[in-house]
């Protein structure tokens, strides 16, 4: 961060100083008081499990020089009405100190942290560049990402989430970007939104926010992404694998059998040929947005193709894919769920399965409202049709919600599989692990909420006791 007092501090947040107003800020500001350490500022937060107000006294002791609160704490503080607000009004004043960043701000449905990842590999070719793993999304996340830029910071690489109308709109208004990528619109959230033209609605509010010398990155496979253009200051550009008129594209588009696409990049510059080391064909047009900003930035074909030749995960449990010792293969892309992720999962498991046994353990996709029993069985159904069930020898619900899957899969008579309820991951593990043979491989998908990402652990840690 830019080294604030923290008397400037409580002026910008309009809080009250309970400290040194000499003091100054020099660290990370964080929520989470385990991260806090020298120089830094915790931010206490009140959520479901635990008041950060009780981990004040462990954060400066760990470094932090003042704690941001919303009621008196012990150690040095601010007290402020309201965190986020004053996270916010902080992040804001950093951006606004820093006219040399450029911002950059992607969102979608589905991908956003994969194409940030993957978009920051690319610009930090470019120069220093901020875009933390995971998913700083939200009025907490996002804020603190912004707070960690500095004099020599020249880019940020924001992910930006909305539950709902104007959450984006916040956070652009936060750091407004100059560069912003859509990448779909699904189903995530949508239970929260009402249906799929109100998170249209809200994911636009990211090109509404691009000034008129910025660059609207939009996907023209997406008609609601593609519609947003006419919501845009800013010049449009389209990626797309499926559209033609697209100006970033993917052709040629095959997978090796560990599902890792390889495609020819078609840019205005050229064309350039690309390997990806992530897994999935849904990965494509994730790669095309993030090769599409990265030009919009500045960086070249040739960095552009061999950045995306060279990008890893950087964030954990999405569509990782581990082979054991003894041939079977798993999938950990539990960190989050909903249905077209969920599609895109089961495509890559059967191209990885080819004509062995895919497994698929699926817990429940949250957050889809009244859709959500109809969601779930269309995902049973899409799973056990022809083109994956062939392979799907296996398919075991996760939880009540869960089931549904299994209503839905049954409605194929062509497809011959098992279908089990299990109410946790250990049953499932305890009823899939010991039929596994070489060659097989498993799909381990669910919310956020049902933590499957550990029964994908065990699964791969199995072979290794034997
Ligand atoms: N373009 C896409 N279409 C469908 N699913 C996708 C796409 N990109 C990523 N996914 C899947 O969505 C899940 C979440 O990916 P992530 O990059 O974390 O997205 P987000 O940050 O939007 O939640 C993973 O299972 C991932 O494989
Ligand atoms: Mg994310």
């Amino acid at each position: 961060m830019i080294p604030l007092t923290l008397a400037r501090i409580a002026e910008i947040t309009g809080g009250r100083l309970l400290g040194d107003p000499a003091a100054v800020v020099t660290g990370e500001v964080v929520i989470d008081s385990r991260r806090a350490g020298p120089g830094g500022l915790f931010a206490a937060v009140a959520g479901e499990r635990a008041d950060g107000h009780h981990f004040a006294s462990a954060a400066v002791a760990a470094g932090a020089v003042a704690v941001l609160a919303t009621r008196p704490v012990p150690v040095p503080s601010v007290l402020v009405a309201d965190v986020p607000a004053a996270l916010a009004a902080l992040a804001a004043f950093v951006a606004d100190s820093l006219p040399a960043v450029a911002i950059a701000g992607i969102t979608g449905s589905s991908g956003k942290t994969t194409t940030k990842d993957l978009a920051a590999q690319l610009i930090e070719r470019l120069g220093p560049t901020i875009a933390p793993a995971g998913s700083f999304n939200n009025e907490f996340g996002h804020p603190l990402t912004v707070l960690r830029a500095d004099s020599s910071t020249r880019y940020l690489v924001l992910e930006l989430s909305a539950r709902g109308p104007g959450h984006i709109a916040y956070l652009c208004d936060i750091a407004p970007p100059r560069y912003g990528a859509v990448l779909n619109v699904g189903r995530a959230h949508a239970g929260e939104f009402g249906g799929l033209d109100q998170v249209a609605q809200a994911k636009g509010e990211l090109v509404e926010a691009l000034p008129a010398g910025g660059a609207a990155i939009l996907n023209a496979d997406d008609p609601r992404v593609l519609a947003m253009a006419a919501r845009s200051a800013a010049r449009v550009v389209t990626f797309g694998v499926r559209d033609r008129a697209a100006s970033v594209r993917a052709a040629d588009v095959r997978l090796d059998d560990l599902g890792r696409p390889s495609f020819t990049l078609l840019t205005p510059e050229g064309p350039a040929p690309v390997t990806l080391r992530l897994h999935g064909a849904h990965i494509v047009p994730n790669a095309l947005a993030a090769a599409a900003l990265a030009g919009e930035l500045g960086l070249g074909l040739a960095d552009i193709a061999d950045g995306l030749s060279a990008a890893v995960a950087r964030s954990r449990w999405r569509m990782e894919v581990r082979r054991r010792e003894d041939g079977v293969t798993v999938i950990n892309d539990a960190y989050n769920a909903n249905p077209e992720s969920v599609q895109a999962a089961l495509q890559a498991l059967s191209h990885l399965a080819r004509d062995g046994r895919a497994f698929a353990i699926l817990g429940h996709m949250a957050e889809l409202g009244a859709t959500s029993r109809a969601s779930h069985e269309e995902v049973g159904e899409f799973a056990a049709r022809p083109e994956i069930g062939r392979c799907l020898a296996g398919l075991i619900a996760v939880g009540e919600e869960a089931a549904p899957i299994l209503a839905g899969a049954r409605r194929v008579r062509s497809w011959t599989g098992e279908a089990l309820a299990v109410p946790d991951g250990a049953v499932a593990l305890d009823a899939l692990a010991n039929q596994l043979k070489p060659g097989d491989v498993v799909l381990v998908k669910a919310s956020r909420a049902a933590h499957l990402e550990g029964v994908a652990e065990l699964l791969l840690a199995e072979e290794a006791d034997r």
